[in-house]
Formats: C-alpha cells, sequence, structure tokens
C-alpha cells in the first residue's frame, strides 16, 4: 500500500474528501422486487447508478472509489442471474470504457481472474491496460473477489517465499503480507458504504478495512446518487479517527 500521490489541499473551512470510498452496492433486487420488476431490471438500473456515483465521486474530490460489483460466492446464484451480470459486466466495459479514460480515470481490477471466461478475462485486461497511465481517480472494480481467499493468497506467497530461503519466518508482519494482496498499491479505504440496510461486510476487504468508517444506509443500490454520496460523506466528517490513537481531549 502506498499513499495517494496527489492529495488535493482543501479549500479553507472545506474538509478534505476521504480519499478512498468503497461501496457495497447492495439491493438491485430488492428494489426491483418492489416494483414488481424482475431481478435483471434491477441489476440495470445499478448500473446506472454505478454510472453517476463514478463521475460524482470524482466531483467530490475522492481519488480511489471501490465498487463491489461480483463476489467469488455470487456464483451461487442461479445461472441466469450470473448470466445478466456478466452481460451488465460486459456492456459496462464496452459502453463506459472510452468516456472513464477520456476523464483520465485509471481502472484497477480486484479479485481472482484465473477461472473466469476468457472475454471477460480479456475486458478486464484491456481496461487496466487503456488506462494504466491515467492519473485522475481511480477506479477499482472488484470482481470475482473475496476477502478470505485473498489474504489466503497473500499467505501462500509469503510460504512459498519462507520454503524458498528469500524470507524468514521471523521477518513476516502486515506490511510483508499487505504487500501481496490485490491492493498492494492502493490506500486502504477511509469509508465503506453499504446500501439497502445490511450492516455487513461479506468478505470484502475485510484486510483493508481495519481503520475504516462504516455508514450504512436504507437506500437501495438503483436509487443512491450524488446527495446519497454527500450525505455518507458528511456522517464520515462526523466522526472522529484515532487510528487507535487517543482523541485530542484524552491527549491533553
Ligand atoms: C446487489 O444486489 C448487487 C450485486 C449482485 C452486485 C452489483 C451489481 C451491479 C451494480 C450491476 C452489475 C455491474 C457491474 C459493473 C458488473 P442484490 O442482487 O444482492 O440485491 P438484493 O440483496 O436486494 O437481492
Amino acid at each position: 500500500m502506498s499513499m495517494p500521490d496527489a492529495a488535493q489541499k482543501p479549500e479553507a473551512g472545506v474538509a478534505t474528501p476521504p480519499v478512498h470510498v468503497a461501496i457495497i452496492m447492495d439491493g438491485n433486487g430488492r428494489w426491483a422486487a418492489a416494483r414488481g420488476l424482475p431481478r435483471r431490471e434491477g441489476h440495470r438500473r445499478g448500473v446506472e447508478a454505478l454510472r453517476n456515483v463514478v463521475k460524482a465521486a470524482g466531483e467530490l474530490g475522492v481519488r480511489y472509489l471501490t465498487i463491489y460489483s461480483f463476489s467469488a460466492e455470487n456464483w451461487s446464484r442461479p445461472a441466469d442471474e450470473i448470466e445478466d451480470l456478466m452481460g451488465l459486466l460486459k456492456r459496462f466495459v464496452r459502453n463506459d470504457l472510452a468516456d472513464l479514460h477520456k476523464n483520465d480515470v485509471r481502472v484497477r481490477i480486484i479479485g481472482e481472474r484465473a477461472n473466469l471466461k476468457p472475454d471477460i478475462h480479456a475486458l478486464l485486461s484491456e481496461a487496466e491496460e487503456l488506462t494504466k497511465n491515467n492519473s485522475g481517480q481511480t477506479l477499482v472494480v472488484a470482481f470475482n473477489y473475496g476477502a478470505q481467499q485473498e489474504i489466503a493468497q497473500a499467505a501462500k506467497k509469503l510460504a512459498e517465499e519462507v520454503a524458498s530461503g528469500k524470507l524468514a519466518a521471523a521477518e513476516i508482519d502486515a506490511a510483508k503480507l499487505a504487500a501481496h494482496l490485490h491492493t498492494k498499491d492502493i490506500p486502504d479505504p477511509d469509508l465503506i458504504i453499504r446500501t439497502s440496510g445490511e450492516q455487513r461486510l461479506s468478505n470484502f476487504l475485510l484486510w483493508q478495512a481495519a481503520y475504516a468508517e462504516f455508514v450504512f444506509v436504507p437506500t437501495h443500490w438503483p436509487d443512491f446518487d450524488k446527495a446519497a454520496l454527500q450525505a455518507a460523506i458528511d456522517e464520515f466528517h462526523k466522526r472522529e479517527r484515532r487510528f487507535g490513537g487517543l482523541d485530542a481531549k484524552a491527549r491533553a
């Protein structure tokens, strides 16, 4: 993990936006059910919300936005729903990549890519490759992502380094493990938002969330917009982050 390069100087009296916001986009199905629509329609509207929120995050000065678009556990959904989600991802990359690139957005993918279908694999690589030198906002797409799997593969890599004599077991610490996570060059999230009322992490960024603030909102993902993002950031600013230390009053 490294700290972001170009943190903007806040205007006087204006709170610095969180550097990294991560979002669990939940509630597409419930949004659709509430309207008597198929789940597919909820996911389609979810992609529209995503498009707007990426733009809004950029406008609000958020430098890293991570979205949980497909979890390692989502494969257990019915085959036709998985097909729909894959189709939406393909369309999202095909339709939006040029615009993201034009807007200087760098796309990064986290998650396990080895077993993905070749067309999905190729599209994700294309998105990363095309935008890799962009220096504006970074959009991190968590796809086929599971935090426990990510931590386990990092532990495996460390074990291999120890077995080959490259590393002594006594040298293993948090930084060494973090250097093998998919997010190794991405700052940890400051704020994690989950929509649709559930209050859990569901195997998302377990390691990286160590000091994140959590904001849970009842809004279903398709209804989440710039105002909702701003409200979550306002809530973040009300929190006092101590990173395990003491607050100013207790230190005095
Ligand atoms: C949760 O809704 C949403 C997801 C399964 C992932 C988010 C997916 C999108 C926004 C659309 C796809 C976008 C890309 C880029 C792949 P849910 O189905 O769990 O809702 P529910 O809990 O109400 O059933």
